[in-house]
């Protein structure tokens, strides 16, 4: 089968189409034909070398979402997952390639009408925002601010707060363009990445759900209404100051809140169940996957660039299908 693996750390000029055996399913296991694949900020941080301590060689397969059809089942798998839709997780690798062995028990099953590419755009994303709400005890009626919105968790976590009965959903973005369509999304008012305003946004939120983190995350406390939170989702800018924490000092009658979330602290069987809600709302027209444009598997060095760019709106998603 065709891979993407990395040959050299670094640029995505590392990335190279590779020739690797059929993987087979070991025991609780099923074998996947690939049909979409979702790409991630995370697979660029891996793909650039800066995670090397963690145990990334050359020759890793990139990828942690697919979504494609069950050709096999290995022991002790119930034989009707054959033939059936699905999206799985992959962890930190595996899901750049043709075909993918992944864990049964990972399996969330696809409403038939949904795209693979819809799913790899939603999934994760969208469960992380979903969980980055649920953390920051997000309630109806109250006010949001998205930071980051433009990406694959903005995207979502605008739409569910909107959904969820948000009184206003703020979202930083960079262009007037990209403000419209997170408007289209359900955004109320559209601030620039410096949380300016040019009509009369909220002066403070409820909420913050924060993608992006860097040197400008402690001016947005002063964002925050009383009993406010901030929950940090991302880090797309790099870590905050070492001291972010001090800007909070001087709003300490506001009884402010900051937590960081990662869904790794969510059991499996809550991330599943959440994921399959979120195709069933996709499928039922009330959640839209922004899919910022589908590539052959072959063109994954250049999806790495144009996320690297900054050019992605949404999710960018590779397909080995028609390739
Ligand atoms: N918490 C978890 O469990 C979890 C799981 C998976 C991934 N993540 C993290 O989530 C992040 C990726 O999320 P994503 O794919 O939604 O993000 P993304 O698409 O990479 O970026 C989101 C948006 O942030 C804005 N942005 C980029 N650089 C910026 C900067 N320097 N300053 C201000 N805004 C900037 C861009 O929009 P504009 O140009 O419109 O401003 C961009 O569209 C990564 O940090 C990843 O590690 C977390």
């Amino acid at each position: 089968m065709r891979a993407v693996a990395i040959q050299a750390f670094g640029g995505p000029e590392g990335l190279a189409v590779i020739d690797l055996p059929d993987p087979e399913p070991g025991e609780g296991q099923v074998l996947v034909n690939v049909e979409a694949i979702g790409v991630g900020g995370v697979d660029a941080v891996i793909r650039s070398g800066l995670l090397g301590d963690w145990g990334f060689r050359e020759g890793h397969v990139l990828g942690s979402e697919v979504a494609g059809t069950v050709a096999a089942v290995g022991g002790g798998v119930d034989a009707s997952w054959t033939g059936r839709r699905v999206w799985a997780f992959t962890g930190t690798g595996g899901g750049y390639a043709e075909r993918v062995v992944v864990d049964a028990a990972a399996l969330v099953a696809l409403p038939a009408d949904l795209p693979g590419a819809d799913a790899v755009t939603l999934g994760s994303s969208g469960m992380v925002a979903r969980f980055g709400l649920r953390h920051a005890r997000f309630a109806p009626g109250e006010s949001v601010l998205v930071r980051g919105a433009a990406g694959g968790i903005g995207a979502m976590a605008v739409q569910l707060a909107a959904r969820g009965g948000a009184g206003a959903v703020a979202v930083t973005t960079s262009s007037d363009e990209r403000g419209r369509r997170l408007r289209e999304l359900g955004a109320t008012h559209v601030l620039d990445r410096a949380g300016e305003a040019a009509g009369d946004a909220p002066a403070g939120y409820d909420v913050i759900i924060d993608v992006v983190a860097g040197a400008d995350l402690p001016s947005f406390f002063s964002r925050l209404e009383p009993n406010g939170r901030m929950v940090a989702v991302g880090a797309v800018a790099g870590f905050p100051p070492p001291d972010f924490a001090a800007a909070m000092i001087p709003a300490f009658q506001k009884s402010l809140s900051f937590a960081t979330f990662s869904a790794d602290t969510v059991p499996e069987s809550e991330r599943r169940a959440a994921t399959a809600d979120l195709f069933t709302e996709a499928a039922d027209g009330g959640l839209r996957a922004v899919v910022h444009e589908v590539l052959p598997l072959r063109e994954a060095a250049l999806a790495h660039r144009k996320m690297e760019a900054g050019e992605v709106f949404g999710r960018i998603v590779l397909s080995p299908t028609g390739d």
